[in-house]
């Protein structure tokens, strides 16, 4: 990692996401409290902010204001924190870690947990409504039966299916459930920055970084500690999920994450296109083809 590089990046913008999901999210001691401790719960303290971060890096490559991203990217924070929450349920995933802390619905129970990922997602609606109806479009496809919500329902009738999967038809299944909110976080800040951009360019980035993320998420339930990754390690093989190592193995699929983000630092030249505002071009392209490499081959 480069000083001027992703890292940088995100150190100076991750206090700035943190204050405005603060601002956002109604106080823990407001009516009904349980509601929204459980909200606070899922969301504080946080993982990676990575959708945020990407709306706001999106906006600054494509040479508008970062600024204005900054809630529209806090938007993308909550609903992904609410997949989180309906994931991790005992009759999705499962799973009792969640960032390091136990899960939503180990602390408040089901129905609460299954109310505070409602309630985040609403959430996220009304404050990304600020960027405009363009942004609430592609936020909504992106999250709805043909993007994240479709791919988790994919996600779980794979389970068991190794024998007869396909690459395409597991590629499919993470293009909806993940990658279909990292291609919108990268959007939605990219018009909320308010520059003209390539979409076409910017989602062909988007899409591979998302299929990297996916993978090295796959491979981190295999060779991460829960101290790394704050969830269960082996959570995916004890449900004999669909994934990655399973169907080509972990050093195939640890390859292919590293293909998919050299694929995606060779469209970086044309996210920043000719971008003006207070990036050059040259830091811009650095950015995209640092974050591609740092989300291939991630430990946390
Ligand atoms: C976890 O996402 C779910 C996936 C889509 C793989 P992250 O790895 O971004 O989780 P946090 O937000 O850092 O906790
Ligand atoms: C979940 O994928 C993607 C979401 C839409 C939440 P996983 O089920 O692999 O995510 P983790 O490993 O529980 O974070
Ligand atoms: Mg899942
Ligand atoms: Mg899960
Ligand atoms: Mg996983």
């Amino acid at each position: 990692m480069t000083a001027d590089g992703f890292a940088a990046f995100a150190a100076e913008w991750t206090p700035r996401v943190e204050a405005t999901l603060e601002s956002l999210v109604p106080p823990a001691g407001e009516s009904p409290t349980d509601l929204h401790r459980a909200m606070r719960h899922a969301l504080f303290p946080g993982g990676k902010r990575l959708r945020p971060l990407l709306a706001l890096l999106a906006a600054r490559v494509t040479g508008g204001d970062p600024e204005r991203a900054l809630r529209p990217g806090a938007a993308l924070e909550l609903l992904h924190t609410y997949s989180l929450v309906h994931d991790d349920l005992p009759c999705m995933d499962d799973d009792d870690l969640r960032r390091g802390r136990p899960t939503c619905h180990k602390v408040f129970g089901d129905a609460v947990a299954v109310l505070a990922g409602d309630a985040l997602l609403t959430l996220a609606f009304e404050i990304v409504a600020e960027a405009g109806a363009e942004a609430v479009r592609c936020l909504a496809a992106a999250a709805g039966s043909r993007g994240m919500v479709g791919g988790q329902a994919a996600d779980l009738a794979a389970e068991g299916s190794l024998a007869t999967a396909t690459l395409d038809g597991l590629q499919s299944i993470h293009d909806r459930k993940t990658g279909a909110l990292i291609v919108a976080s990268l959007e939605v800040g990219a018009i909320a920055g308010g520059a003209t951009f390539d979409r076409e360019g910017l989602r062909g980035y988007g899409e591979r970084i998302g299929r990297a993320f996916q993978i090295a998420d796959d491979c981190l339930d295999v060779t991460g500690t829960a101290e790394e990754i704050g969830k269960p390690p082996g959570s995916d093989v004890g449900r004999d999920k669909l994934t990655y190592p399973a169907l080509i193995g972990l050093e195939a699929a640890q390859q292919l994450a590293r293909d998919l983000a050299n694929e995606a630092a060779e469209l970086a030249p044309r996210v920043v296109g000719t971008a003006g505002g207070a990036v050059t071009l040259d830091a811009g392209r650095k950015l995209l083809q640092d974050l591609a490499s740092r989300v291939a081959t991630r430990s946390s």
